[in-house]
């Protein structure tokens, strides 16, 4: 049993509370690995002996970032449909059949080495723990098959076959096939299930047929996440509440009752909200109001939603400058929201923070605070920092 002690840290921030402020902030600061998990913070002058060492020359480090919403798991481009956007077109997630059709025909190997590519490009950027979902498979075996491939990525896997109703195919047999044979198949591959529930869209879920695929899913033990109130206001926050989901994401357009509902839930674990705003940026739609969310004590996390429709981004960076930039979160809390409530959104206690015992997984920014990944956009400051014991993203 080694311990690596890592020096220089100019500003760590724990969300550990024998630290200082919301984000239990550590200066001048040190930091103690044993087996790849922390095993002491404090002042770099109280830091305790080690084996090896490293020192960071006054960087700030954070806990890596939680991305706990992407569709990493795809083939295909969709860059044309980005570009009509700039002539006015409207995002209604029609082309989601355009990936569905590229996806069904590539190889496994070939879905393999795209999804692990984006995945290596968001640890480049800082993440440290990433959710894979289906969704672009919409049959048996392709949605099989892409939860295999993400598996080689992470155990954070969600079954999507709810994404949209597949062309050709009657709503009403396509939903008995998701919770039929299709759940079957995912089930013992996933943890978690969600649903792409849009009433005003033609393509994905309305009220009823949200709740009927996400009680088969509970039913057959997977934990729930809901797409909701992505496109206009719909059922989704509430029945995110309703069906004790771990998050409702997207959540755009929320109603004062929606936000009452998820604040009430909030006090005995709820569901988080997570926030998308790259969907937003690529959609060149009005970005969710963040405060109101936050004022009324509701969890906000953020995450990329990286897919080729809405938001093909990895950058956990990015979506922290957004949020700060344009949607009124403080850099705390946009850090909070991309760390610590992302692992809430995904029910881990594990990573998120630095606390004793957490994993070890590290962000080290070129930058002397948490602030200037805001203050700094657009600019490569977010790294992870490789330690012995630690390696993927997970
Ligand atoms: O989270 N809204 C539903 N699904 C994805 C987009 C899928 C696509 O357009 O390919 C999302 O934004
Ligand atoms: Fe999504």
């Amino acid at each position: 049993m080694t311990a690596h002690l890592v020096t220089g840290i100019g500003e760590l921030v724990t969300f550990d509370p024998q630290h200082p402020g919301p984000l239990g902030v550590a200066e001048d600061a040190a930091l103690v690995v044993v087996d790849g998990h922390v095993a002491w913070t404090g002042p770099r002058a109280a830091a305790p002996a080690a084996d090896t060492h490293q020192d960071l020359d006054g960087a700030a480090v954070l806990p890596g970032f939680v991305d706990s919403h992407t569709h990493l798991v795809f083939a295909g481009d969709r860059s044309a449909e980005f570009e009509a956007r700039s002539a006015g077109l409207r995002y209604t997630g029609g082309g989601i059949a355009t990936t569905v059709a590229a996806t069904r025909a590539a190889s496994t190997d070939r879905l393999t080495a795209r999804a692990r590519a984006l995945a290596a490009e968001a640890r480049r950027q800082g993440t440290t723990t990433i959710e894979v979902k289906s969704g672009y498979g919409l049959d048996v075996p392709t949605e099989e098959r892409l939860l295999r491939v993400a598996r080689t990525i992470t155990p954070e896997t969600t079954f999507l076959g709810a994404h949209v109703v597949p062309d050709g195919v009657d709503r009403s047999d396509y939903l008995a096939l998701v919770t039929g044979p299709m759940l079957a198949a995912c089930a013992p591959l996933a943890r978690w299930a969600d649903v792409f529930c849009e009433p005003g869209s033609p393509v994905a879920f309305d009220e009823d047929e949200s709740r009927t695929v996400l009680a088969a899913a509970a039913a057959a033990g997977l934990g729930l996440r809901v797409h909701g109130n992505q496109l206009g206001p719909g059922p989704g926050a509430r029945l995110a509440v309703e069906l004790g989901a771990a998050s409702v994401d997207h959540a755009t357009h929320l109603s004062d009752g929606d936000v009452a509902g998820l604040a009430d839930a909030a006090a005995h674990g709820g569901p988080v909200v997570t926030l998308l705003p790259g969907v937003e940026l690529s959609t060149r739609s009005p970005f969710p109001d963040a405060r109101r969310l936050l004022d009324a004590g509701i969890e906000v996390a953020l995450a990329t939603d990286c897919n080729p429709g809405t938001c093909y981004s990895t950058s956990m960076p990015l979506m922290v400058a957004l949020a700060v930039s344009l949607m009124g979160m403080t850099t705390g809390e946009a850090v909070r929201a991309a760390t610590l409530a992302g692992a809430r959104a995904l029910r881990r206690d594990d990573v998120g923070h630095l606390r004793v015992g957490a994993r070890a997984d590290l962000c080290v920014l070129d930058a002397p605070s948490h602030r200037h990944l805001a203050y700094r956009p657009g600019v490569p400051l977010a790294r992870t920092l490789e330690l012995p014991g630690r390696g993927h993203v997970e």
